[in-house]
């Protein structure tokens, strides 16, 4: 049966490094607990006005496809995965097709904060597997450091995050190779949780204006952190575990784990709970922070280029956040 398989990938992130120091200045935090409580010690974050979602995006997908040996006209399909669009509408799937002169392929958008990569993996899989596309463009781009509360006001959430892409060709095989399975769930019970309420529909810009509130953060991200940990950790492991059980494997199998980078502690705990060495983990949230669609991506490229990924390795990649969403897929290389 004709399979999708990962052909190539990129990643791109900006050159401008944020420290822990460096937002201590911004805002009562510190170092110590930024490291103890999440494991980051710096982030990327865009200088206003250089980059973009979309930009960073195609920096990410030229870089895939170069490693995948194609151009970007033999590409049918793109997937953008992003919570942070460079325009409300439309989304960043058309600005890659323009920015990259593909032809007029479609392009599609998909909202799933972190787990958008998973899921805009398995879309394009299901896509392959029916014979509709044969290589498709999967991308996932955050461009958060513009909309944080960047005072002592929103440190829960702003210390977390980072700017970044990461991209995959994903390409048709018959070779008995390539995505496995995947596995999605949605629980919108806890939407609040984690979100950003207004502008939106439900709240326009004028309402916004109008109420002139100084203390309305709505526009700012907002995290309920510990109640968020506590489903990560449970959704994680038990989505892992399906798409294990779905392929008559243990986690001994795994070769290597590339969970969304999320926050240190959480991978750590997975780790132990799932008895995996750590050896059999992909971690990079030190140096990123949490890109969110971009994570597994850029972390899965970087394992890549160290070597930590090889022909017929079990990849396991897994992500949980905002909805609740979580997802994973199993892939063998
Ligand atoms: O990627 C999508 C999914 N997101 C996640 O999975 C994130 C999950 N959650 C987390 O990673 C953690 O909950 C956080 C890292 C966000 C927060 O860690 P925590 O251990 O849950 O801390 P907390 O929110 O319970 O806050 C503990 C204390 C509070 O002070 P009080 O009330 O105990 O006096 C906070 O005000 O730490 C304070 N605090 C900070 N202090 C210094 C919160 N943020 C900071 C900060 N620097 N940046």
């Amino acid at each position: 049966m004709r399979k999708s398989r990962i052909a190539g990938m990129g990643y791109y992130v900006p050159e401008n490094v944020v420290t822990n120091d460096d937002l201590s200045k911004m805002m009562d935090t510190s170092d110590e607990w930024i490291q103890e409580r999440t494991g980051i010690k710096e982030r990327r974050w865009v200088v206003p006005g250089e980059d973009t979602t979309s930009g960073m995006g195609v920096k990410a997908a030229k870089m895939a496809l170069d490693r995948a040996g194609m151009q970007a006209s033999d590409i049918d399909f793109i997937v953008f995965a992003t919570l942070s669009p460079d325009y409300y509408f439309p989304g960043p799937g058309v600005q890659v097709q323009e920015a990259l002169g593909i032809d007029t392929v479609g392009a599609l958008d998909v909202r799933n904060q972190c787990s958008g990569f998973v899921y805009a993996l398995s879309v394009a899989d299901q896509f392959i597997k029916t014979g509709m596309y044969k290589n498709i463009l999967v991308i996932g781009s955050e461009l958060h450091s513009g909309g944080l509360d960047k005072t002592t006001r929103g440190r829960g959430v702003t210390v977390i995050f980072g700017d970044g892409a990461g991209a995959a060709v994903v390409t048709a095989t018959d070779e008995d190779r390539g995505v496995l399975s995947t596995h999605l769930h949605s629980e919108g019970a806890h939407a609040k949780e984690l979100a950003l309420i207004g502008p939106a529909t439900r709240r326009w810009v004028n309402e916004i204006i109008e109420e002139n509130d100084e203390n309305d953060i709505s526009y700012f991200p907002y995290m309920n952190g510990s109640y968020v940990f506590k489903h990560a950790v449970r959704r994680f492991a038990e989505v892992i575990q399906e798409a294990l059980v779905a392929n008559s494997c243990t986690s001994e199998d795994i070769d290597l784990l590339v969970p969304h980078q999320a926050n240190l502690r959480i991978a750590q705990f997975i780790q132990k709970s799932m008895r995996l060495r750590e050896d059999q983990v992909y971690n990079n949230i030190m140096k990123y922070g949490n890109t969110t669609a971009a994570s597994i991506p850029i972390a899965l490229c970087e394992a890549v280029e160290e070597g930590r990924v090889k022909e017929g390795d079990l990849i396991c990649l897994a992500a949980f956040g905002s909805g609740f969403t979580w997802a994973s897929a199993l892939i063998r290389w």
